[in-house]
């Protein structure tokens, strides 16, 4: 039996979170796999009924659970409260970090059937399959901050810190991951500015020998950001530090067509955190047009990740896929020729497909 914690969220959260608990539960019926769900408020949904972003018994839901499924938090309605009841700083941020999950795989591939979708030219983009592996409990979002007046102002210090333990644990999952993937690892650093970028790479370098089979290159992250639009293809599995993964996933799904389209998996604690890696989009909420695929992708990989289930989680992503080649698009993703859907009906359909 699997415990599975579900929290929706804010914005569309909750829209795309049902549409992904539905393909969770076909999945699981299909391959008897028993599922215990429970859903927890989370973010500014929390807040508003409990006057917390993360209450207790949500942190206590998790902790007890195999895995955690979140849709996505925030949203103006909360952007003035003070900082820590604010559901990015107040919530998500302490759940990943309560939690231990370190590392964050955010993997963005190219579906032929969506080609056309991307900004990008179809010769670029054509075939991509990357992974970003992003350090997500460390670095410059979990340092101490500081504002003091000044005359003329404020004066803000916010400080980035990394310990050598904390760059190479999740420094191996890229090589671990490039190991069983084309054996090309690019270490993503700011090393001719940062001290904790020279740190970062030198962690590299002293592993890298215990990896004789993977390829390891080093880029600066301006350069790497230019390299992404250029010639993605020439990138397989980068490992990088939690701000530097945040801006280049956001990056790296855009090649995909849409960001829309992107799951996460964050790994390393004993539960595993899944989650889309688009936010909460006011602006479409609660208008069934919001695109459910990410929050779908992410729960093939919590088949994968924490229910060792891979033949359940490929069937979600064939799914996907099926879908995708019918020609079935929510907004974000349409191109001429093809059949605009809402939520709701690309969820109904993923599930169709499974059966
Ligand atoms: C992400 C998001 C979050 C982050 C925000 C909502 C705090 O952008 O998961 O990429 O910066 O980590
Ligand atoms: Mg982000």
């Amino acid at each position: 039996m699997y415990k599975i914690a579900v929290l929706p969220g804010d914005g569309i959260g909750p829209e795309v979170v049902t549409q992904a608990l539905q393909v969770l539960k076909k999945a699981a019926e299909k391959y008897n796999i028993d599922l215990e769900i429970k859903e927890y408020l989370f973010g500014g949904a929390a807040y508003d009924a409990t006057g917390h972003p993360l209450p207790p018994e949500t942190l206590q839901g998790c902790r007890e659970s195999h895995a955690v499924l979140l849709g996505a938090v925030g949203g103006p309605k909360w952007d003035n409260l003070p900082v820590e009841l604010r559901p990015e700083r107040g919530a998500l941020l302490p759940l990943r970090k309560e939690l231990g999950v370190y590392a964050n795989l955010r993997p963005a591939r190219v579906y032929p059937q969506l080609v056309e979708s991307s900004t990008l030219k179809p010769e670029v983009i054509a075939g991509l399959d990357i992974i970003v592996v992003r350090e997500l409990t460390g670095g410059i979002y979990f340092g101490s901050k500081e504002r003091q007046e000044i005359p003329g102002g404020y004066k803000v210090v916010e400080t980035l810190e990394y310990s050598t333990g904390e760059i190479a644990r999740v420094v191996r999952w890229g090589f671990e991951l490039a190991r069983q993937r084309s054996k090309r690892l690019t270490s993503v650093d700011k090393a001719n500015v940062l001290e904790s970028s020279r740190l970062w790479r030198e962690v590299v370098e002293q592993m890298a020998p215990a990896y004789p089979d993977v390829q390891v290159s080093h880029m600066l992250v301006d350069n790497c950001a230019m390299q992404l639009v250029r010639n993605p293809r020439q990138f397989d599995v980068i490992v990088t530090e939690n701000m530097f993964g945040d801006i280049l996933s956001d990056q790296a799904a855009q090649l995909t067509g849409s960001i829309g389209m992107l799951p996460s998996a964050s790994l390393g604690g004993g539960v595993g955190l899944y989650e889309p890696i688009h936010g909460s989009a006011p602006d479409i909420a609660g208008q069934n047009k919001a695109n459910p695929l990410a929050t779908i992708l992410s729960v093939a990989m919590l088949l994968r990740h924490s229910l060792q289930h891979p033949a359940a989680a490929d069937a979600v992503e064939k799914a996907v896929a099926r879908v995708l080649a019918d020609g079935l698009r929510t907004a974000d993703i349409l191109t001429a020729g093809c059949r605009p859907v809402g939520t709701a009906e690309m969820g109904a359909a993923v599930c169709q497909a499974i059966e």
